[in-house]
């Protein structure tokens, strides 16, 4: 083969050679067998070529191919290992992969609601306890000055459970249960849930949250039980919430009195949530009636109280502005994840 010939080849393969930094590692392999493969990598062949050349020619073309063969496997060398660095890098740690969330559990708005009632309720000395939500009549009529007359009692508002065995329909006979079990003086807060024969609408659920208050001591008088209520209605809503109490009737509470707070939806300007009132119920209380005390072991001659009960899924509504009772229990994602902090 001429001189020129085998030059011209050269030539061809460092054009060729030009492709290795920067082949991917497919076209790197194909291009090493290409150019430096034992049989038929051209670069290989003329090597072996060199022989045939005439021998004042050879040395020129011979050191000519050797620099370039050294060149070849130098390039793709570090062409190789560069891939290899990539690799690894990539295995260990790839930036451009998208994150994985990760699930987070979170307290239920109502549950907030409650721990919020009570941590303020605590600032005033309460007490948190629980009680039972299977209850007899006695405890959730009878101690509290219902008689089973009342219509509360009546089945059509009660789910019986058996004979004068029932689920709670409020979380006052804890009141009964504390103060037959305690002396005075006493101050609780008792959150749970109550249930009443109530189809599920946008107001009403069948079981619902309630906290009740009891405050028994010497001397508690009318302007206690004001101040401890509208101190709760101020801190959990704002400083200058208007509060108010309109007379109402409770068996167990006398006086007795519906708490309203200003309408935090219309801020007291009127619209259908509050009815164009302003105002919005959020608790029935009162002075405890004497008949509770006597049935509960009290002197109702040495002591005097007040208790209150409220519903937290009323209050969250308000607080949050949200229209459907119902979304409490619905479990969606959508709803309970704006209240994940
Ligand atoms: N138990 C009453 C209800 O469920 C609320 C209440 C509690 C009222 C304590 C007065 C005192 O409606």
């Amino acid at each position: 083969m001429a001189t020129l010939a085998f030059d011209r080849q050269l030539d061809q393969v460092a054009e060729a050679a030009k492709r290795i930094p920067t082949a991917d590692a497919r076209e790197l392999a194909a291009l090493k067998t290409e150019l430096l493969g034992r049989k038929a990598g051209i670069l290989t062949r003329l090597l072996r070529q060199l022989p045939e050349l005439p021998p004042e020619e050879r040395r020129a073309v011979g050191a000519r191919a050797n620099q370039l063969r050294r060149e070849l496997e130098a390039a793709f060398e570090a062409r190789e290992s560069e891939l290899k660095r990539r690799e690894l890098e990539a295995a260990a740690l790839d930036l451009t992969m998208p994150g994985r969330l990760r699930w987070r559990g979170a307290v239920h708005p109502v549950t907030q609601v409650v721990d919020e009632i009570c941590e303020i309720f605590r600032e005033l000395g309460f007490t948190r306890v629980t009680g039972p939500e299977v209850e007899t009549e006695e405890y959730n009529f009878t101690k509290l000055n219902i008689s089973l007359d009342h219509p509360a009692a009546d089945a059509q508002d009660t789910f019986y459970l058996g004979p004068r065995l029932l689920l709670r329909t409020h979380t006052s006979p804890m009141q009964a249960h504390i103060m037959e079990r305690y002396p005075p003086p006493i101050r609780i807060v008792v959150p749970g849930q109550v249930y009443r024969r109530d189809a599920f609408d946008p107001s009403h659920s069948p079981v619902f949250e309630q906290i009740e208050g009891l405050v028994v001591d010497e001397g508690i008088s009318f302007v206690d039980f004001k101040a401890g209520i509208e101190f709760f209605v101020k801190r959990f809503f704002s400083p200058d919430t208007p509060v108010r109490f309109r007379p109402s009737f409770f068996p167990f509470t006398e006086p007795s009195a519906d708490v309203d707070v200003q309408c935090q939806i219309c801020k007291g300007s009127g619209c259908p949530t509050c009815k164009r009132t302003g105002f919005l119920e959020i608790m029935g209380a009162g002075m405890v009636h004497p008949a509770v005390f006597e049935a509960c072991g009290v002197d109702p001659e040495r002591y005097t109280g007040y208790a209150f009960g409220m519903g937290p899924h009323r209050i969250a509504m308000l607080r949050y502005a949200i229209p459907d009772i119902r979304l409490f229990w619905t479990n969606d994602m959508r709803f309970l994840g704006q209240f994940v902090d």
